[in-house]
């Protein structure tokens, strides 16, 4: 045997399968993986397409651990695929399986709808306190060191679904918000620069959101940024205290930095032509 060959090794995949159009309920089929050092769990993916099953369908995009959609249960944790190397984590065999706590549209693809609609509702963006400024910048808001650090772990989020699926609560809860939700609601709240802390409340505060965490942590354990989604929700349950006892302080009002007069600001980019035409 060459060396090439030496280093591979045959590794058994159990992978979820389901056709909505064919099969009544999900079942397990079982595939051989030729795998070397480096190869990941979505190399693997893609040696049962080119080479056993072209059929077989999970998502992914970036291939970099950035943009969260080839996340799924690996072997029982949620994972993302691209960003796991399969002989750190087994010399024998897998189980791959579509994220739980979503329903599912084909094999590895979970429906993320619920995640979409819970990250919408919580308003995920800056709420300035001077709409004009918004729309027509002048400079930019002044921010410090101490402020970015309020809320810079929590920016990391890539909305890969991990911490929902890991998460005890949204397994019994279907209207429950959800630590990604959540987790940015407190991103945007703890910002500077932001004032959507009152249009939030309703959110944030009412049943099936904030106080329906019951602290179990997992959402942080299976993290793959890092973001803790569980401090972030205890958090905003004190922030939520504070406020109905009146405590809560209010932000500074967050400085706009001028452009210097001998910093020439450079025209902005005209916007290309869209591909399809706009209704
Ligand atoms: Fe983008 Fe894995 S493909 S995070």
């Amino acid at each position: 045997m060459d060396k090439e060959n030496q280093q591979k090794r045959d590794i058994i995949l159990h992978i979820r399968r389901f056709d909505p159009e064919r099969d009544e309920s999900p079942h397990l089929e079982q595939y051989t993986v030729k795998v070397e050092p480096g190869m990941t769990i979505l190399d693997g993916l893609h040696q049962i397409k080119q080479n056993q099953d072209s059929t077989l369908s999970w998502r992914f995009s970036c291939r970099m651990g950035v943009c969260g959609s080839c996340a799924m249960l690996v072997s029982g944790r949620p994972m993302l695929a691209c960003n796991t190397q399969i002989l750190d984590i087994t010399d024998r065999a897998l189980t791959l399986a579509p994220l739980p706590n979503f329903d599912i549209i084909r094999d590895l693809v979970p429906d993320l709808t619920r995640l979409f609609e819970d990250h919408v509702a919580i308003q995920p963006y800056i709420q300035g306190q001077d709409a004009e400024e918004m729309e027509n910048p002048t400079g930019e808001f002044f921010q410090t060191p101490h402020e970015l650090e309020k809320y810079l772990q929590f920016s990391y989020c890539i909305k890969c679904g991990c911490c929902m699926t890991a998460c005890p609560t949204m397994a019994t809860d279907r209207e429950y918000l959800g630590p990604m939700a959540l987790a940015q609601a407190y991103r945007y709240n703890t910002d500077s620069r932001d004032r959507g802390y009152e249009s939030r409340k309703s959110v944030i505060g009412a049943s099936h959101s904030t106080f329906n965490c019951h602290y179990a942590g997992e959402c942080s354990n299976v993290c793959p940024k890092g973001v803790d989604p569980a401090r972030a929700i205890q958090l905003m349950k004190r922030d939520l205290v504070l406020d109905y006892l009146k405590l809560k302080k209010r932000k500074k009002a967050c400085r706009v930095m001028g452009i210097p007069s001998d910093v020439e600001r450079k025209p902005s980019i005209p916007f290309p032509p869209y591909t399809v035409e706009q209704k």
